[in-house]
C-alpha cells in the first residue's frame, strides 16, 4: 500500500467529498474520438476544480506512464480504462493496469453493455463499469467520487488491518514472555524446595563418609575406594544443590561501586585451573579508564565464572588436540543504542537506550549454540552436557543475577572466527568529564538477537 498515494488522495479531496484541488485522471483509450468525448464530459461534470486529464493510447504507454508517475511519487487519482486496446484485450487489460498502479481506483469504460462482463470486472477489482454510450458528466462525476471514497475506505481498512496484525503479534509475544517468566518463576521455587529437602540427607551421608574415612584401617582398600567414590558423589550433588539455591535465591544484593576490570581479573584467577586443563589461551582486553558499575561483586564474579567456564568447556570439547584456542575477554563502554526486548515484563529502572553502559564480552571459538536453543539456555536445568558434567544452571543463574542488577545479558553466535559471544550490559556510574570526552562517537553496538 502506498501511503504517498493515500496522502495525495486526501490532499485532493474536500471534506464533503468534492475535490478542492484538481484530480489527476488517466484515460487509457485508443480511440481519439472517445477520448475527446470523455474529456468533454469531465469538463462538464461540475468538479469544483477542473481535473487534469492525461491520455495513454495503448497498454504499453499506460504502464510506462504509471511507472514514471509512481517513481516521481505524484501518481494519478483515478484511471478510466477502455478494455480493448491495440496491445491488450478483455479482462487481462484490467489485471495489467491494476498491477502497475495497485492503489489507484479503475473505472472501466466499455463499448458494450455486457452485464456478466461488468460483474466480472468488479470482481477483478474495478471500481465501476460504465457503458460508453450512457456516459454523461454527471454519471462520471458520481462514479469517480464513489470510487475515490471506496478506495479511501479500502486503504484505511488495509492500514487498520496492518495495525491489527501487528497488535496480535505483539500480544502473542507478550503472552509467550509471560508464560516463560511464569515457568522460570515456578521452577525457581521448585528448585529452592528440592534443594532444601535434599540438603539434610546429604549432610547425613557426608557424616557417614567422614566417619569411614577416619576408620580406613577397618574397611580395607576396596572400602576406602568406595568411600572416595561416595565423597565424589556427595561433592557433585552438593554442587548441584548449591546451584539450585543460587538460582532460586532472590535475596537482596549488596550493591557497591566497583571497577568491573577488577572483578574480571578475579574471575579469571578462579578459572585458571580450567584454562590450563583445557589448553586455552586467555586473550584479555580491558578498557581503561572505565566507568564504575554498581554491583554485588561476589554475584557478578559468579556470573563471569559461569560464562567463562562455559566458554572454556565449549572450546575444550570442540578443540581438543587443535592446539590453543583463545578465550576472548573484553570490557568496553559507551552509550547504548538499542536493546532487544527482554524476556518478562519491562522494568522502569532497567538499563535503557541512551544510558551509558559498561559491557563485558566473553567470546569463545567453540561450536556456538543452535539458533533454536538460544533462548532455552536460560532455562534452569537446560544442559547439553553429560550428567555429572553440567547442571544446566550456569546460564540461568547468570541471567537471574544480571536481571537483579537491572542489566542485560545477550548471547549470539558469531562468525569469523565461529563461536559464541556473550555480552553483559551494566549501567555505568561516575563518568568523569574526561571519560565523557572519551566516549566513542559511535554508540555501543546495538544488541541484536
Ligand atoms: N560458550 C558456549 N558455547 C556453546 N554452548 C554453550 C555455551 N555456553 C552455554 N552453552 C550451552 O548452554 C547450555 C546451558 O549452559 P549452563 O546453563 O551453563 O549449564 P551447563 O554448563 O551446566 O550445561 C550448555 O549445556 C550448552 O549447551
Ligand atoms: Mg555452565
Amino acid at each position: 500500500m502506498s501511503s504517498l498515494h493515500e496522502e495525495s488522495l486526501l490532499r485532493s479531496r474536500g471534506d464533503e467529498g468534492s475535490p478542492r484541488k484538481g484530480l489527476r485522471i488517466l484515460c487509457i483509450e485508443d480511440n481519439e474520438g472517445d477520448f475527446v468525448l470523455v474529456r468533454e464530459h469531465l469538463r462538464d461534470a461540475g468538479f469544483e476544480v477542473a481535473p487534469e486529464v492525461a491520455r495513454a493510447a495503448s497498454l504499453k504507454e499506460a504502464i510506462t506512464l504509471l511507472r514514471d508517475e509512481g517513481k516521481r511519487g505524484s501518481g494519478f487519482d483515478v484511471i478510466l480504462l477502455d478494455l480493448s486496446l491495440p496491445d491488450s484485450h478483455g479482462p487481462e487489460t484490467l489485471d495489467h493496469v491494476n498491477q502497475a498502479a495497485k492503489d489507484v481506483p479503475v473505472i472501466i469504460l466499455s463499448g458494450n453493455e455486457d452485464r456478466d462482463l461488468a460483474v466480472n470486472m468488479v470482481h477483478r477489482g474495478a471500481q465501476d463499469y460504465l457503458p460508453k454510450h450512457f456516459l454523461s458528466g454527471d454519471l462520471l462525476l458520481r462514479s469517480i467520487l464513489y470510487a475515490l471514497e471506496r478506495q479511501r475506505s479500502r486503504l484505511e481498512m488495509s492500514a487498520l488491518n496492518g495495525r491489527l496484525t501487528q497488535t496480535t503479534h505483539d500480544l502473542k509475544t507478550a503472552q509467550m514472555q509471560l508464560i516463560q517468566a511464569e515457568k522460570l518463576d515456578s521452577l525457581g521455587r521448585l528448585a529452592a524446595g528440592v534443594a532444601h529437602e535434599v540438603k539434610n540427607p546429604l549432610a547425613t551421608l557426608q557424616m557417614g563418609v567422614d566417619y569411614f574415612s577416619r576408620h580406613v584401617e577397618d574397611i580395607g582398600d576396596s572400602g576406602q575406594m568406595m568411600v572416595e567414590h561416595m565423597q565424589e558423589a556427595i561433592t557433585n550433588a552438593d554442587r548441584i544443590i548449591r546451584g539450585m539455591v543460587d538460582y532460586s535465591r532472590s535475596d537482596s544484593l549488596k550493591l557497591e561501586l566497583r571497577n568491573i576490570n577488577v572483578i574480571v581479573r578475579k574471575a579469571l584467577r578462579m578459572v585458571r585451573h580450567e584454562v590450563i586443563r583445557n589448553n586455552v589461551k586467555v586473550d584479555r582486553h580491558l578498557a581503561t579508564p572505565i566507568p564504575a558499575v554498581r554491583v554485588d561483586e561476589g554475584k557478578v564474579e559468579q556470573v563471569l565464572i559461569n560464562l567463562m567456564v562455559n566458554a572454556i568447556q565449549a572450546m575444550g570439547s570442540a578443540g581438543r588436540g587443535n592446539g590453543e584456542r583463545p578465550l576472548h575477554i573484553e570490557t568496553f563502554w559507551g552509550q547504548l543504542e538499542a536493546i532487544d526486548r527482554d524476556l518478562g515484563l519491562r522494568d522502569y529502572d532497567r538499563l535503557r537506550v541512551q544510558d551509558h553502559a559498561v559491557v563485558v564480552e566473553i567470546r569463545d571459538q567453540g561450536p556456538g549454540i543452535p539458533e533454536d536453543k538460544l533462548t532455552r539456555v536460560f532455562e534452569p536445568f537446560f544442559t547439553t552436557k553429560p550428567t555429572g558434567e553440567g547442571t544446566g544452571l550456569g546460564m540461568s543463574v547468570a541471567k537471574n543475577i544480571i536481571d537483579l542488577h537491572r542489566g542485560h545479558i545477550q548471547i549470539s553466535n558469531v562468525e569469523n572466527p565461529r563461536g559464541l559471544r556473550v555480552r553483559i550490559f551494566l549501567k555505568a556510574y561516575e563518568l568523569t568529564d574526561r571519560m565523557k570526552r572519551l566516549t566513542p562517537s559511535s554508540a555501543l553496538p546495538s544488541s541484536e538477537t
